[in-house]
């Protein structure tokens, strides 16, 4: 019996965005149509994606900051490889997998003190979710509290503690309890602590959507007030984490010493999907608080020896390649960059991240022309004139981007953290030919906007 994978892509790829238009999610396919993101992919490997014409682009979406190492990571990719040809007993279920403890004692060597007991999973949502378990066992009370923007997954749980309407919208009701407040508000945070019933506060130390920063005192302020009521802090590192700030956990830049840490997205590698919860020991045996409840939470994929490796071949490529330092120093050289362009482009409002989790926002032009482009696709799509930027940056530059959450005008960058000073340039040459370009209302870029808005219109 043979099948042969390269040959059952090469006869059916040109069928990729139709199989999906009949199988899977048609209006996706359809926006990447509109957008001119549908790409027929042939081949990724480190910051750059190739199209079937052999035309290369660069990566700054990294697959959601799955592919901080950068695409098939040679390490990273003989370790998968090895894990199959040594027949590993994954899966028995039934016993405590040697690389599973391997991956939690590396991993427990990066928090902060205290946090010695992990918990794998599959997903980023899987982390989250287990984190507020961990919350509501070791505290004992129902509720939870969660900022503006949040994003912490999408599954019914984790969508409880989401901070967008866009995402929630038709769902509802959703967890009871699970109540939004404003980032930087410490009144409100304390006024609900003191009610007593809020098991956990969980926040991205740097928000994924939107890419928002707390105020410098926030985060340590936040804790403190957690602390005083009893209740936990949990950092939502799935995003920020794994070295994408200049650090391992984004927390570190504030010092902050988290009761529980969430992680997933690059740990594995790239290869396979993996998640874990990190927290204190009394807080993990909480959950797991006798022998017939040893399996009161799980996952059957969880703890399988190709995610384990691949964590432990991960984490071993950020500290051999110093990709943390990387990301500190690429980061500020693309910030600075960036920076430098909202001096001359008057519609860049703020450039702000750490890292390489940078994002760039947009604000109303000053000239009448323009305002009147601006305004009307902001009437037909909020945060319109960002996804201008995104198509413009693909079509004329070949870099991938994302606008930053829904309704913003906010675009989000992050890039392998194995960039260097040539992508830099490059990226920060693209964004001033486009924010150049954006000037002319008969220009490239606005071009494009009577299409978006003709699809905002049909929707
Ligand atoms: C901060 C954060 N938490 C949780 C999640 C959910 O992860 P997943 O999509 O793997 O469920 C995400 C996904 O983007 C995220 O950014």
């Amino acid at each position: 019996m043979t099948l042969s994978l390269a040959q059952l892509i090469e006869e059916r790829q040109e069928e990729q965005y139709p199989l999906h238009r009949q199988y899977i999610n048609p209006s996706l396919a359809r926006v990447q149509g509109i957008i001119g993101f549908d790409k027929l992919w042939a081949r990724g490997e480190g910051a750059y994606l190739w199209d079937v014409e052999g035309e290369q682009y660069l990566d700054l979406l990294s697959g959601y900051s799955v592919y901080n190492l950068g695409r098939g990571h040679p390490l990273v990719k003989e370790v998968m490889q090895e894990v199959i040809t040594l027949d590993r007993p994954n899966l028995v279920k039934m016993d405590c997998p040697l690389m599973a403890g391997l991956l939690a004692e590396e991993l427990v060597k990066r928090m902060p003190p205290g946090l010695d007991a992990v918990f794998f999973a599959n997903s980023g949502a899987d982390a989250v979710d287990t984190a507020v378990k961990f919350a509501r066992s070791a505290t004992k009370r129902p509720r939870m509290l969660f900022l503006d923007h949040a994003f912490h997954g999408l599954m019914l749980g984790t969508l409880s503690l989401n901070g967008g309407r866009q995402f929630r919208d038709g769902f509802e009701p959703l967890m009871p309890g699970f109540d939004r407040i404003a980032m930087n508000d410490l009144d409100t945070l304390e006024r609900e602590l003191s009610r007593g019933d809020v098991a956990a506060l969980i926040v991205e130390p740097i928000q994924g959507k939107g890419v928002y920063i707390p105020e410098d005192d926030y985060l340590p302020e936040a804790q403190s007030l957690c602390r005083q009521h009893d209740t936990l802090l949990i950092a939502d590192e799935v995003q920020a984490g794994m070295g994408r700030t200049g650090r391992f956990l984004s927390s570190e830049h504030w010092g902050l010493e988290p009761d529980i840490v969430t992680l997933s997205k690059s740990l594995g590698g790239g290869y396979v999907p993996v998640s874990a919860t990190i927290t204190r020991r009394a807080i993990h045996d909480k959950m797991f608080s006798s022998l017939d409840r040893c399996q009161v939470h799980s996952t059957t994929f969880g703890q399988n020896e190709l995610a384990m490796a691949a964590g432990l071949a991960t984490l071993h490529v950020l500290d051999e390649e110093r990709l943390m330092e990387r990301a500190s120093t690429m980061g500020e050289k693309l910030i600075q960059g960036l920076a430098a362009l909202q001096e001359r482009h008057g519609m860049i409002s703020d450039v702000r991240g750490k890292g390489l989790m940078i994002g760039i926002e947009f604000q109303p032009p000053q000239s009448l022309t323009l305002k009147a482009a601006w305004s009307a696709a902001e009437k037909a799509q909020k945060g319109l004139f960002a996804q201008l930027v995104v198509m413009a940056l693909m079509s004329d530059h070949r870099i991938l981007t994302q606008v930053g959450g829904p309704e913003v005008n906010i675009i989000k960058l992050l890039p392998p953290l194995i960039i260097g000073d040539e992508e830099v340039e490059a990226i920060v040459s693209a964004f001033g030919v486009v924010m150049a370009e954006a000037t002319k209302v008969r220009g490239r870029v606005w071009g494009q906007s009577r299409k978006l808005i003709k699809a905002a219109m049909s929707r």
